[in-house]
């Protein structure tokens, strides 16, 4: 690595542009790490419904769902009559102001029963500084208010 690249503002931009080898390698860590993640990962195009086009194993353990099953469909599938509405409209704000948001709601598993899911989603921008994607990082919480 040049000592150019050891700079502490080199963003992962910076990374995938020092050759094609190290490209391919550092795909391929971030692909490890997105598949050994204790966390969900899920990315969705940004387009209504948000269809899902990627989730880590770590979604599906989670809900109980196979990648099969989630992708295509909106993340909207894991919600149901306990998910508090005033999360998903301050979602809907955030993601209009392309800011990231973060928030706790009901969610569904598979098998109906519910957990409490923390998520944050941060918008992906293409080259042209349009937002072609969606990332949300999940996990499981506890459920402090009971059941
Ligand atoms: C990347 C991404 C991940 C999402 N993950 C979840 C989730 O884990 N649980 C959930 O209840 N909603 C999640 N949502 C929100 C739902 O997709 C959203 O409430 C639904 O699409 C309805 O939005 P709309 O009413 O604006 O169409 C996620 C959205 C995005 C973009």
């Amino acid at each position: 690595m040049p000592d150019s690249m050891k700079s502490e503002y080199l963003s992962l931009a910076d990374i995938f542009s020092y050759d094609q080898n190290f490209q391919d390698i550092m795909l391929n860590m971030l692909e490890s790490a997105l598949e050994a993640s204790f966390q969900g990962v899920m990315i969705t195009e940004a387009e209504p419904g948000f269809p899902i086009i990627y989730v880590n194993p770590a979604v599906c353990e989670m809900t109980g769902y196979q990648r099969t099953e989630l992708l295509g469909q909106s993340p909207a599938m894991l919600q149901g009559e306990k998910t508090d509405q005033a999360v998903l409209a301050d979602l809907r704000e955030k993601i209009e102001r392309g800011e990231i948001f973060h928030g706790k709601a009901y969610n569904y598993r598979k098998d109906g029963s519910t957990f409490m899911m923390e998520w944050k989603i941060v918008p992906i921008r293409g080259v042209g500084g349009e937002i072609a994607n969606y990332l949300a990082i999940q996990r499981e919480v506890p459920d402090i208010q009971g059941d």
